[in-house]
């Protein structure tokens, strides 16, 4: 498709940002019964969601995203008995127990028990009913059933929904609704806002690999928290056979538009750069007075993520400092990754160093809503 007619498709639509009122929602429930995409709030980041069970509806879903087809979808669940166990959700024909060994089934039905709702992803077997383009094709199915009262009203009204983060591919994570507004204006019609997230990072995802648990993206929730909760070793995923079809692994997702270089926090500043111009400055906390002297002397700026160093306030104003500076009269940004390497700390560092990573050549994934 043409620049010019994948222009006039991606302006089809005119998109309104709505409150959560009973309206908005009943709004959205109807436009997902037609196989439509609508915006909506969880408590991690802004998902973009649709039909789970309808392959058509889940293909608008990549063509608003032009997401390529091999990267697999999230399916979020409404707080329902039925999905608080694995049973349940067999019997709901999202995942088939077979071949789960019962060690593995008892540490997943504790990790439903302590997690759910909230921001964890389960990667289990799937059912043959769930179709192929939310799955990229793979023998599993990756479930969530998250926190946010917004998500849970739609759900509850619906149907599993699949729903990626609401940004166009490789892009940054939107966690406002403004967000969601400057990813996918003209390509959806509605966005519903249920204020910004709460954590502003994506969910934890953990799988299996070789009939073990392991920890496929860090979030807020780490290894020593679910292993405990699990009662059974989690590890850090290898290299995950998944990994070139697949997922959110891909290095450079979260990308600015921006060159961006990361530094080890205590380290000095970058600031002899590569790249010329104005630096954006991504820093923990408010930097030193020279510094700051530094920067204003080659034209940058800086924002600080957490005026107290708590990482959860980091996490939470990550994505949108990042979006804000990548926007800003800035030609480069430089980002401090937290020192710690547990929790919170190293889901941060994982969303630096894909954001720093080279760009995916997007060509011929790219399939724009018709
Ligand atoms: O917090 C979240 O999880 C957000 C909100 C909207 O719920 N969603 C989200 O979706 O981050 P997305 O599509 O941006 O990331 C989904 C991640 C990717 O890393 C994907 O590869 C992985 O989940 N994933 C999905 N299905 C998988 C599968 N069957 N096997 C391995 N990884 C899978
Ligand atoms: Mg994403």
């Amino acid at each position: 498709m043409s620049e010019s007619t994948s222009q006039q498709a991606a302006d089809a639509f005119n998109t309104r940002i709505e409150a959560l009122s009973p309206q908005a929602l009943q709004e959205a429930v109807d436009l997902l019964r037609t196989g439509e995409v609508v915006a909506m709030p969880t408590e991690t980041v802004y998902g973009l969601a649709g039909h789970a069970f309808d392959a058509a509806a889940v293909a608008r879903i990549f063509a608003v995203k032009a997401r390529p087809h091999f990267d697999p979808l999230i399916v979020h669940l409404a707080d329902q008995p039925q999905h608080h166990s694995l049973q349940g959700l067999a019997a709901a024909e999202l995942i088939v127990l077979q071949d789960l060994p019962a060690n593995i089934q008892a540490a997943c039905e504790r990790l439903i028990k302590a997690f759910w709702p909230g921001p964890l992803t389960l990667v289990l077997p799937r059912h043959a009913r769930v179709p192929d383009l939310v799955t990229g094709d793979l023998p599993t199915v990756a479930l969530r059933m998250p926190a946010h009262a917004g998500a849970q009203a739609l759900l509850q009204q619906s149907f599993p929904l699949a729903a990626p983060s609401a940004n166009r591919f490789g892009r940054i994570s939107p966690t406002t609704a403004q967000a969601v507004y400057e990813e996918l204006r003209g390509r959806i019609s509605l966005i519903l806002d249920g204020g910004p997230c709460a954590i502003g990072l994506e969910s934890t995802v953990v799988g299996l690999e070789d009939e073990q648990l392991v920890l496929l993206r860090p979030g807020l929730l780490d290894l020593d928290t679910l292993q405990q909760a699990a009662q059974s070793p989690l590890r850090p995923a290898t290299q995950h056979p998944a990994e070139l079809r697949a997922p959110g692994m891909l290095k450079s997702h979260y990308a600015p538009g921006k060159p961006l270089q990361v530094f080890e926090s205590g380290q000095t500043v970058p600031l002899q750069s590569t790249a010329a111009g104005r630096p954006g400055l991504l820093c923990l906390q408010t930097p030193p007075a020279e510094v700051q002297a530094q920067l204003a002397a080659r034209g940058g700026q800086w924002r600080a993520l957490s005026p107290d160093g708590s990482l959860h306030l980091a996490a939470q104003a990550l994505f949108a400092h990042l979006r804000a500076l990548d926007s800003a009269a800035v030609d480069y940004l430089l980002a401090e990754l937290p020192a710690s390497d547990q929790g919170l700390g190293y889901a941060i560092r994982d969303r630096l160093h894909k954001a720093a990573a080279p760009v995916i050549q997007n060509e011929p994934f790219f399939a724009l809503p018709e």
